[in-house]
């Protein structure tokens, strides 16, 4: 089979390393790919929102199956598209990838089937919603309706903060058309985790949960990024946990989905926050997580393309997700400076001595190639990624190949996974006053 991914980053770097063990696969190719992919794949230079281009590469490489990273293309209708030509394609339709382009449809999808999530309103008109602030207590959650590259949430600790959210989504317009509409939303305690499944339309089979590290700084400190670092297994939440947000959450949202004429074929991605009423939705993603992909897929044990394949033609239940009982640590290399302004060109080191370590795997993400070097060329630049026995292993191996690589400005999170070791040992802890 030939199988074209398209995307960029680590999640891309991560599906084309699990596709290249599967023993269908006889050719890869990737759009835009980076400078990791390219030693699996063919990468072909196609913007990944050009998807006409894109169709007609599929098209004329006979492409058998391809596999979308990134929301942008799916939402805008890549999935159609392909579709409309006769060509395989994993992910969900224009229609269904609503779920993720638009918060004011997923929150009234949730509300309408009875889908656990925090109290929300909608609203369009800033007075309105500024009225609103005087009958709720903070901290309190505005989100942009729309894609925002991440920036789209706003916790405002007290009434100004969301006074400013409000003027600057709403009336300076600084979302442009994303922030057109806004949620005002309940503030969740609890943590987060992320539960990403296949879903065919109708039966959902779940990936082992991840929990990932947003804020740049140790101890969940100063701003937001894409993610800087993801383990797996989490102990917030244990596998018998799984059929009840199966049941509650990932179900009722496919199934919610197809009453509404908008089928769901793809991963669909549910961030959740674990509160003490249970888990409850913060967001969906119709797409792999990143870096959640780089550390599920090392522990999915199943050929990924016969995962993508049942899920494309609709016989999910006839396949099981085998998890692997190892651990697995992702820990993002970033620019100096990111996610605000920084470097670019810069070259690295230490790659090969970092993947020589066992169970070490480094995956690329702002990569590339440069007169026989390897440089930075984004933000996030690698997911220095290891599985081991359990966690405390996977996480030493996975700082020991983060200290073999080096860039001028390198920076990433000491802390990764430090959640779930805490708990574990509170949790011993406990077990053992039980005397279990
Ligand atoms: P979202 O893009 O909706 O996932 O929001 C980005 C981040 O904002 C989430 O990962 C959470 O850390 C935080 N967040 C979103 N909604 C809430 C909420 N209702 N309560 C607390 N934190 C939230
Ligand atoms: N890790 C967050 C995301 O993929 O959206």
């Amino acid at each position: 089979m030939k199988i074209f991914v398209i995307g960029s980053g680590g999640r891309e770097h991560a599906i084309v390393w699990k596709i290249v063990r599967s023993k269908r696969v006889t050719k890869i190719f990737c759009a835009p790919g980076n400078a990791g992919i390219a030693s699996l794949a063919e990468c072909v230079d196609i913007p990944v929102d050009n998807i006409a281009a894109l169709a007609d590469f599929a098209q004329k490489n006979a492409v058998d199956l391809t596999v979308v990273g990134p929301e942008l293309p799916l939402t805008l209708g890549i999935v159609d598209l392909f579709a409309s030509r006769g060509l395989r394609i994993f992910g969900p339709s224009k229609a269904a990838a609503v779920l993720e382009a638009s918060k004011v449809f997923s929150k009234e999808l949730m509300k309408k089937y009875a889908i656990p999530t925090a109290q929300s309103r909608i609203f369009n008109l800033s007075a309105d919603a500024r009225e609103y602030l005087g009958e709720i207590s903070f901290p309190v959650v505005i989100k942009a309706d729309g894609l925002c590259a991440g920036k789209g949430v706003i916790i405002a600790e007290d009434r100004a903060a969301a006074e400013k959210a409000i003027t600057d989504i709403l009336d300076k317009k600084m979302f442009g058309a994303a922030g057109k509409e806004i949620v005002i939303e309940e503030f969740l305690r609890g943590e987060e985790v992320s539960v990403l499944a296949f879903s065919d339309g109708e039966t959902v089979r779940v990936m082992p949960p991840s929990q990932d590290h947003k804020r740049i700084f140790d101890g969940d400190k100063g701003p937001n990024t894409g993610g800087m670092g993801v383990y797996s297994p989490v102990s917030v939440i244990q596998d018998s946990d799984i059929p009840r947000i199966e049941k509650e959450i990932l179900l009722p949202t496919v199934q919610a989905m197809k009453k509404e004429g908008r089928r769901y074929v793809g991963v669909l991605y549910a961030g959740l926050m674990i509160t003490a009423k249970g888990p409850k939705v913060l967001e969906y993603n119709v797409r792999f997580g990143d870096p959640e992909t780089q550390a599920v897929l090392p522990r999915i044990a199943n050929d990924l393309v016969d995962l993508i394949e049942h899920t494309v033609s609709g016989t999910l239940d006839k396949v099981r997700i085998e998890v692997s009982p190892e651990a697995a640590v992702c820990v993002v290399a970033a620019s100096g400076g990111y996610p605000g302004d920084f470097k670019k060109g810069l070259p690295i080191v230490g790659l090969d001595a970092a993947a020589k370590l066992p169970g070490a795997t480094v995956f690329h993400a702002g990569t590339k190639s440069e007169d026989g070097r390897i440089v930075t060329a984004g933000g996030r630049v690698l997911g220095v990624t290891a599985v081991g026995k359990d966690l405390r292993a996977a996480i030493d191996r996975a700082y020991e190949a983060c200290s073999k690589i080096s860039f001028d400005g390198i920076y990433y999170r000491k802390d990764i996974g430090k959640k779930g070791l805490k708990r574990m040992t509170n949790d011993q802890l406990s077990n053992v006053k039980q005397g279990k």
